[in-house]
């Protein structure tokens, strides 16, 4: 049996005939850039996530230099997030030339730890990007008052969190701003690279709105300097199709999830979802040991694994100037050691869930 970590293909396959269907209108329409099909699934997506303003951009790495833009970041201003993400919320930070301040994460959630969090904030603190990671948020009611007491700027990375939830709420609720990507492989994926800013802030929708299209409200009249950061048609026509699909879809990564839980042996940690959090499982990431035996004992046998992510950021060459020695943030370090990521989908079959979970437990015997 061969089972990818993400199979696309199978995705695809699914939902064929409309997604083709609305390819072949666009075309027809040759209607490619802004137009009915992005302002459809603007609204549509506003909707979904129980926003005020949806407003679709290029990739979700867009859609977070966009949020720290209007954020009004200032050279000199520390934004705080973690080392164990993705390197697009930090490469951002230093887009806007503002400064990098690392919190570790907790070792159940990864996800950061809120009191860490207290204590890292200084007088040049300006905003925090919290990053859904995985696709579970962590306690979004608590770091929005820690964001209030301080006067933060709180922006949610959801590029892994579409549709999940603290005490109900989405990305979106608690942050001034939530960014998604719609990158393929994505909970709510596109067919190329893809994002979203959501926001309930007339202010800030208004403002990205005019950043991500060259500053112009009409076709030739700029009122400031922007981007060319748009979603386009064909994307947004794709996306309005696979949004309609996508509760279910988190319905059936949650039922995989539970299967991993309830079969998986004791002898690996396995993800932690927190009582007050909807889990949307972008990725079901255990902890184990002998991580590497395990990962090549599971590629003989056609499983495909991945490791999300194997250098924390503050250890990426990419920030060697930034002077931070190994060990400084050890949890994140730790999981970096440890994590591993098995193969979650929604089309995943009972038959393949047995197999992966037969193998794992059999590593382990
Ligand atoms: C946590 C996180 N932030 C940001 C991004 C950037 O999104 P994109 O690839 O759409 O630019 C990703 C995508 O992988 C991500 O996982």
């Amino acid at each position: 049996m061969e089972i990818p970590l993400v199979d696309l293909k199978a995705n695809y396959v699914s939902i064929k005939k409309e997604i083709d269907d609305v390819i072949q209108h666009v075309l027809d329409e040759t209607s490619f850039i802004n137009g009915p099909y992005l302002e459809e699934f603007e609204q549509n997506f506003a909707r979904f996530c129980n926003v005020k303003h949806a407003i679709g951009s290029s990739s979700g790495t867009s859609a977070l230099h966009l949020a720290l833009l209007a954020a009004g970041i200032k050279s000199g201003d520390e934004i705080i997030t973690v080392p164990n993400t993705f390197i697009a919320t930090t490469e951002t930070i230093s887009q806007v030339q503002g400064r990098i301040n690392f919190v570790d994460v907790k070792p159940d959630t990864a996800l950061i730890d809120i009191d860490y969090l207290k204590k890292k904030i200084t007088s040049k603190t300006r905003a925090l990007i919290v990053v859904h990671l995985y696709g579970q948020m962590p306690d979004m009611k608590h770091i929005k008052e820690i964001a209030d007491d301080h006067d933060l700027f709180l922006i949610e990375d959801a590029a892994q969190a579409h549709a999940a939830e603290w005490q109900g709420h989405q990305p979106g609720y608690y942050g001034d701003i939530a960014t998604f990507s719609f990158f393929p492989a994505k909970n709510l994926g596109c067919y190329g690279d893809g994002g979203a800013v959501v926001t309930n802030n007339d202010d800030l929708a208004e403002h990205i709105r005019l950043l991500l299209n060259h500053g112009r409200k009409q076709k030739y009249k700029h009122y400031i300097e922007g981007y060319n950061y748009r979603l386009d048609a064909l994307q947004a026509a794709i996306l309005n199709k696979k949004l309609q699909h996508l509760q279910g879809w988190t319905e059936k990564r949650r039922m995989h999830a539970a299967f991993y839980n309830k079969h998986l042996s004791e002898n690996i940690k396995k993800p932690v979802e927190a009582s007050n959090a909807k889990h949307v499982y972008y990725m079901y990431e255990i902890q184990a040991p002998k991580r590497e035996e395990l990962r090549n004992f599971l590629q003989k046998h056609g499983i495909h694994t991945g490791i999300h992510y194997p250098i924390p950021l503050h250890l990426q060459p990419a920030y060697e100037h930034l002077k931070i020695e190994k060990g400084s943030y050890p949890v994140s370090e730790h999981l970096a050691d440890n994590i591993l990521s098995i193969p979650m989908y929604p089309e995943l079959t009972k038959d393949q869930l047995r197999y992966i979970v037969d193998h794992i437990n059999r590593f382990y015997d």
